[in-house]
């Protein structure tokens, strides 16, 4: 596979591909641990953050993925009421395009989106999650920070808990774990696992029963602004059934969640504060693979531009 001109979705990326930008945001990770965390890379060029919806994790870390590569960061936040139509998203799109940005990161309530923003402008376009849909850089840093605990993802047992209908972390999870060689299971309960959805290369699990056979635990959020009617009997219902605790933990598992997290729902407090838990790490790794997503699009071998050791040794030059 070549390397793609946009991040739209983890089906852009091969295992190789997933494998160049986790490698690049480890040769990155080195910059985050110096006082001056910066490195020349993007300097003179605009990067353009579009935020439609809530966020506090993915639009930071993009923020400031792109201000360590030395970019111009432009940060629109609009609230979602006032964009319900493709063409005030074209128009905005094409606004912005007066900057001449290299590239445009932007999340919405809409599936679809970043595909279409791709069609409006030469820059380059990263799916910061668009709706139901997917959240690629979401998938990228959580397989980074597996890989960085446990060497490789290759036949390890992943369960993805929770509300699976409405999560793009978890479509987008699904397909970068099983590329990258893990087996992947999906539990919650009926109303909230889409139906189909093991053709993203899954298996379903409607009850917690085989907990103890995954290696490693990943929680996603009880996402009740896409909810317009009763998945779940109650909140509390659906804690007595899903919600990974101390309890339901095994020992050799790894925890993780995208946040934000609702205590006490899909999460008990003791579950979140565990030595097992890696939401922490998570969010960490959220700045180096965005640094390294950029860097690929618009720096990376496929761009022309330089590679790794020449981008670290412009590091060194600018310390
Ligand atoms: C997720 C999102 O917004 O898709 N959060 C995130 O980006 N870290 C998951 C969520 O909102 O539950």
């Amino acid at each position: 596979m070549t390397a793609p001109r946009h991040l739209l979705s983890i089906d852009d990326l091969d295992r190789a591909g997933i494998e160049r930008i986790l490698d690049r945001a480890a040769s990155f990770a080195e910059v985050a641990g110096r006082e001056i965390k910066k490195v020349p890379a993007l300097r003179g060029r605009t990067v353009v953050n579009l935020f439609y919806e809530a966020s506090t994790r993915t639009s930071s870390s993009f923020e400031l993925a792109a201000k360590r590569l030395s970019a111009d960061v432009v940060s629109v936040r609009a609230a979602t009421s006032s964009v319900t139509k493709g063409e005030s998203l074209k128009d905005t799109v094409q606004t912005l395009t007066a900057y001449d940005p290299a590239a445009i990161v932007i999340r919405s309530p809409h599936a679809g989106a970043a595909q279409l923003v791709a069609r409006w402008t030469d820059a380059a376009v990263v799916n910061a999650g668009d709706g139901k849909h997917e959240h690629p850089t979401q998938a990228l840093l959580d397989v980074y920070t597996l890989r960085r605990r446990l060497g490789a993802l290759d036949g390890k047992n992943i369960w993805i808990v929770g509300d699976v209908l409405h999560s793009r972390v978890a479509r987008s999870d699904i397909l970068a774990f099983a590329r990258m060689g893990a087996q992947v299971t999906v539990s919650g309960p009926p109303t909230l696992l889409p139906r189909g959805i093991e053709a993203l290369g899954c298996e379903v699990a409607p009850t917690l029963e085989r907990l103890a056979e995954a290696d490693v635990v990943y929680v996603l959020r009880m996402q009740n602004e896409r909810m317009d009617e009763a998945y779940v009997p109650s909140l509390r219902e659906y804690a007595a059934r899903y919600q990974v605790n101390a309890a339901r933990l095994q020992p050799h598992q790894l925890l993780m969640h995208p946040g934000p997290v609702n205590r006490g729902v899909e999460l008990s407090a003791d579950a979140i504060d565990s030595p097992q838990a890696l939401i922490a790490q998570q969010v960490e790794a959220g700045v180096v693979v965005r640094m390294a997503v950029l860097y690929e699009l618009l720096a990376g071998s496929g761009a022309g531009a330089p590679l790794v050791a020449e981008a670290a040794a412009e590091a060194v030059a600018l310390a």
